[in-house]
């Protein structure tokens, strides 16, 4: 384990320490937490104010216009579009990473119209999962085949009758990372289009989206891009095919001319296609501040900082705690992973609480994972030495086992 002083000098050396000063941060706690929701930017507030007081509550319904309301689906969408390395006009925001894994799947099965399957991840994110069942009990001659852990690869799953692989490139809970070009290229070799959900990767690590040939990507914005609780996620859909791509949620906004008003619906020629309806402005206005923030870092910067930071809570973790029954759950190679780390323990639950409560916050996934999450804009090396020195103190002293940390809350 490195010393103090080494992790202090790491810290003054870090290109990207000004950023820590954008965000509100609780005094004393440190937040290993930002793969599940981003702090907040303290432009956010001021542009929340400003969409509230100002645009809504003065301008009415001309901020439609006068605001710009209208566009900033389209504005953001090339913001986020530019930090997963997606061409112009392939990205919008819009709707939630749910929804837009339907409209997604639902855009690439209706390219691939002979073919009956999907692949997923077996462990991946619930709501992939669900909302395939949806697609299929719309159309009840699809078949499902999932990456069970231990059994076939996603690789291997793929054939001729593959139309769509939905596929994560960071997982929830390990943190493992895939390889954006090699697994769409393997997906392309049989004919069938992948869709890849970003959420654990936007913002945090350069994603080339267009450069790998990749067909479909979905994301959310609450994350690393800290555009606050339920904003709203993104769809990306490569140019190739934006002239056959349909979706069935055809509402206004995805119309060539939604004011209009025409009775048939003719969809917009590009990635506006992918709208349903009207958006959440307060909440696209307060994620424009998280978006400005990520675009002045440089993403490999970023990627840089979030390996050291990942190694440096492993091999801290591991040293600092040994003996207490912490097992790694996430690649051991930073470049196999992306920038969480999960470690497995029985009592991960009210291990998890006893941290919070000393101000450390990560959280819990079912059944038994302590994931931790590490943003490199707003957290130091010395953060992470002192959240393991807090766990270890948590783990020698076992005040986990009181019976407050045992209560399950609704939300891990
Ligand atoms: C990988 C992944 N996909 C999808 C989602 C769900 O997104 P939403 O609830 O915003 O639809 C999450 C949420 O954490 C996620 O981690």
């Amino acid at each position: 384990m490195r010393d103090l002083e080494a992790v202090r000098a790491l810290d003054a050396a870090d290109p990207l320490a000004g950023f820590r000063d954008r965000f509100i941060l609780p005094a004393g706690e440190i937040y290993l937490d930002g793969n599940s929701l981003g702090p907040a930017p303290k432009a956010a507030l001021d542009a929340l104010r400003t969409a509230a007081e100002a645009e809504w509550a003065q301008g009415l319904i001309r901020s439609w216009n006068e605001a710009d309301w209208f566009t900033l689906t389209d504005r953001l969408g090339a913001r986020i579009g530019r930090l997963i390395g997606a061409a112009e006009g392939e990205t919008v925001v819009c709707d939630s990473t749910s929804i837009n894994i339907f409209k997604a799947v639902q855009a690439a099965l209706a390219l691939n119209p002979d073919r009956p399957v999907i692949v997923a991840e077996g462990d991946g994110f619930p709501t992939d999962l669900y909302i395939l069942e949806g697609i299929r009990s719309l159309r009840p001659d699809l078949e499902i085949r999932r990456a069970e852990a231990g059994g076939p690869t996603l690789e291997y799953l793929l054939d001729d009758r593959v139309a769509v692989l939905l596929v994560n490139q960071v997982d929830y809970r390990s943190g493992a990372r895939r390889d954006v070009a090699a697994v769409t290229a393997a997906a392309h070799a049989v004919g069938a289009l992948v869709v890849w959900d970003l959420c654990h990767s936007a913002g945090v690590m350069p994603v080339d989206f267009a450069g790998s040939g990749a067909d479909f990507a979905v994301g959310c914005s609450y994350k690393y891009l800290n555009g606050g609780p339920g904003a709203p996620a993104f769809v990306a859909a490569a140019t190739k095919h934006h002239g056959r791509m349909r979706q069935p949620l055809s509402g206004w906004w995805g119309h060539a001319a939604p004011f209009a008003f025409a009775p048939d619906y003719d969809g917009d020629p590009g990635i506006r296609r992918m709208l349903c309806g009207t958006q959440p402005i307060l909440s696209l206005r307060a994620m424009e501040a998280g978006l400005e923030i990520a675009e002045e870092a440089d993403l490999a910067a970023v990627r840089a900082k979030s390996e050291a930071l990942t190694d440096l809570f492993v091999e801290a973790a591991e040293t600092l705690c040994a003996g207490h029954g912490l097992t790694l759950a996430s690649p051991r190679v930073a470049a196999e992973r992306g920038s969480q780390v999960a470690f497995r323990h029985a009592d991960g639950y009210p291990i998890m609480q006893a941290l919070i409560a000393a101000g450390v916050i990560g959280d819990f996934r079912s059944p038994d994972i302590l994931r931790f999450g590490f943003a490199p804009l707003y957290l130091g090396y010395a953060d992470v030495v002192e959240a393991v020195d807090r766990l270890a103190d948590i783990l020698e002293t076992g005040r986990w086992k009181e019976p407050r940390f045992q209560k399950r809350a609704a939300v891990t």
